[in-house]
């Protein structure tokens, strides 16, 4: 028998205990020395339990030998610590262990940081140590969260019927709108896989299939730079449903997200979440994912320019542009000239040529372009909703341009002022998403989502007349201000599927070849069907109050797609490259002798 073997773990020890022998295992989480009499706490993942080794024993020597993190058996009597010992903040606070005999199960040797220790340690090296951060209260509190809200998910999509089915990680490059990671293939060479971005067309042929309700907890991989709320390699949780409409969607995401919040956080969510169209949530706060717990709205204010002597404003009106206005209240006195010219250069970021203001006084408008404006004063502060002590910002531009800019300025002051609570959750639809978007490199169409997804039924026939117009079945949740996830009701027709390809410039042959297999899949007999997928990681983000991606990941990348903790992406074997027939030409590059675009090329016999 292992008799360094543990019996409790070192969480679950309390005065009921009481003169029970344990064998304890764990870290040395901290030492103590309290005149003569040696303290330690241990930990695991359960708790930490504190151990005590009275001055007499001879396991004081031994004792000097231990440090932090190492990993150790120990073996003592539960008993009540002396009255002004309890810690009320921790289960095992009442008790402490008298140490009769201790095993040193691993050492370990000076630490780079210390476990629970400063809060400035680099992420460079909390990411190289990994193990050590895994230790930490705060990391173990995220995996924790992050497993509780996957295993809430799992329980309630197969309460609804729906299977969990593994789609291929090795599949076909089809472009779903970021570059595809691509995977060489040494028994066909010159070939190569490519990384999903996402399963949609796999989920799609599993409607055709006959599935009726798949879901997936799947690893996605995109090729994109790594940013706060973006990784290279990610996980949705993704499904799937057929002869479904939005309404089942919608309604089965609620209630998934419900049940997320009640299980893992006990919070309940208001129901239903708002919806807003793609038009009104741009007209409205200048953004498809806006913050709803910040209460800044934008209002028309073209009428009131129109009978002004505002020069700017009114050219606006006149080539076509509108002019948007938005009220904070009671903040006129946070808004130096010096803030405002902050907030203009926000504004300009975004394509806007400025930003008007004025202040409201007891008098009438104040500073900025107020005076062209004092005599509509009481209808602007009427149809406004503005008071005195409120400061109202402007802006004239085309209308995307307008709320965009003032979108990002509503962002800023949000955060300025602190006009979103920290804990509060609040979710919206964003729906009738336009379904292609212009296409800059091209000039031509790109989609908004992904191709697969349905024109609403009243451009079908109309749709390439004026693709800017078409409106999707397509809709995005938000949670705080993030783009939680996304889905629509998806193309079941192979005809209706190649005309959209068209629009957004596939050749018919250049769309069969790379998406032959699911336009041949549609063709037999699929049925209507419509999904979503929900970004997991910024669900547990957003969950857990976290600030980057990478406090909810085990093992993730920094901003520069490495993984401090193994070193890759790394150089590998010339044999390995060999086998693949392929040739790196990266240190022709580093020479300059190529574009650094496309390392690996297909090695020519
Ligand atoms: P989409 O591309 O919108 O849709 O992705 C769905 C959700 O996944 C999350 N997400 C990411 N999370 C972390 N890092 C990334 N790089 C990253 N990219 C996306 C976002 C996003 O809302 N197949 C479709 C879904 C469908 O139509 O069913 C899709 O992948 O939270
Ligand atoms: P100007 O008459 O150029 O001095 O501009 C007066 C104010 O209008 C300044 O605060 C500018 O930032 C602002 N402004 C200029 N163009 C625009 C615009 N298109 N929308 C909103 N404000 C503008």
């Amino acid at each position: 028998m292992n008799n360094s073997k543990r019996t409790a773990t070192c969480g679950e020890l309390t005065a009921k205990n009481i003169n029970q022998t344990v064998t304890l295992n764990g870290w040395i989480h901290r030492c103590r020395n309290h005149g003569g009499l040696l303290f330690f706490d241990l930990r695991d993942r359960y708790g930490i339990t504190q151990i005590v080794i009275d001055e007499s024993q001879e396991l004081t020597r031994l004792a000097g030998e231990i440090k932090m993190e190492y990993c150790v058996a120990a073996v003592g009597t539960v008993r009540a610590r002396p009255a002004g010992m309890i810690n009320k903040n921790i289960p095992t606070g009442e008790i402490e262990i008298a140490l009769t005999s201790l095993e040193i199960l691993n050492t370990a040797p000076p630490l780079p940081f210390m476990v629970d220790g400063e809060e400035d340690t680099s992420e460079t090296i909390r990411l190289k140590h990994r193990y050590l951060d895994l230790r930490s209260e705060a990391m173990k509190n995220r995996l924790k969260l992050r497993h509780e809200a996957a295993w809430s998910v799992r329980r309630f999509l197969t309460e609804q019927g729906f299977w969990e089915i593994e789609t291929p990680t090795f599949i076909k490059s089809t472009p779903e709108g970021a570059r595809d990671y691509l995977v060489p293939s040494r028994t066909n060479p010159g070939k190569f896989y490519a990384l999903p971005q996402s399963p949609q067309l796999y989920k799609q042929i599993l409607m055709a299939g006959g599935t009726d309700r798949y879901y997936q907890i799947a690893r996605c991989y995109r090729d994109e730079d790594a940013r706060g709320d973006r990784q290279p390699e990610f996980t949705q949780i993704d499904l799937e449903m057929s002869f479904a409409d939005r309404e089942d969607i919608l309604a089965l995401l609620e209630e998934m997200m419900s049940r997320a919040f009640r299980e893992v956080l006990g919070q309940e969510l208001t129901r239903p979440f708002p919806r807003l169209s793609w038009r009104q949530a741009m007209d409205s706060y200048g953004t498809d994912k806006p913050d709803l717990r910040c209460p800044l709205q934008f209002a028309d204010f073209s009428p009131f320019a129109a009978k002004a002597d505002f020069g700017v404003f009114k050219a606006a009106l006149e080539s076509g542009g509108v002019i948007k206005a938005m009220v904070v209240k009671n903040a006129a006195e946070h808004f130096s000239r010096k803030k405002i010219s902050e907030l203009e250069e926000e504004a300009k970021k975004k394509g806007a040529k400025g930003l008007a203001w004025f202040k409201l006084t007891s008098d009438g408008l104040d500073g900025g372009i107020g005076k062209f404006f004092n005599e509509q004063a009481p209808a602007i502060r009427e149809e406004l909703g503005a008071a005195p002590g409120d400061i109202i910002l402007l802006m004239a531009d085309q209308w995307l341009t307008a709320v965009e800019a003032l979108g990002a300025v509503r962002s800023k002051i949000s955060r300025n002022l602190e006009l979103a609570k920290p804990g509060e959750f609040q979710f919206c639809w964003i729906i009738d998403f336009p379904l292609f978007e212009p296409n800059p490199e091209t000039g031509g169409w790109a989609p908004v989502h992904h191709m697969f997804s349905m024109p609403q039924k009243q451009y079908h026939n109309t749709m390439e007349e004026n693709p800017a117009a078409v409106i999707g079945d397509l809709y995005d949740l938000v949670l705080n201000g993030n783009e939680l996830g996304s889905g629509s009701v998806r193309i079941h027709n192979p005809e209706l599927q190649s005309r959209v390809f068209d629009i957004v410039g596939f050749p018919r042959e250049e769309a069969q070849r790379r998406f032959g297999f699911l336009l041949e899949a549609l063709r037999y007999g699929a049925p209507p069907h419509a999904g979503f997928a929900v970004g997991f990681d910024r669900l547990v983000m957003l969950m857990s109050g976290a600030q980057s991606l990478r406090e909810v990941i085990a093992f993730p990348k920094n901003t520069q797609g490495i993984s401090p903790l193994d070193g890759s992406p790394s150089q590998v074997d010339a044999a390995q490259l060999e086998e693949l027939r392929l040739k790196s030409t990266a240190e022709d590059d580093r020479n300059g002798a190529h574009p650094a675009e496309n390392p690996f090329v297909p090695k020519q016999n």
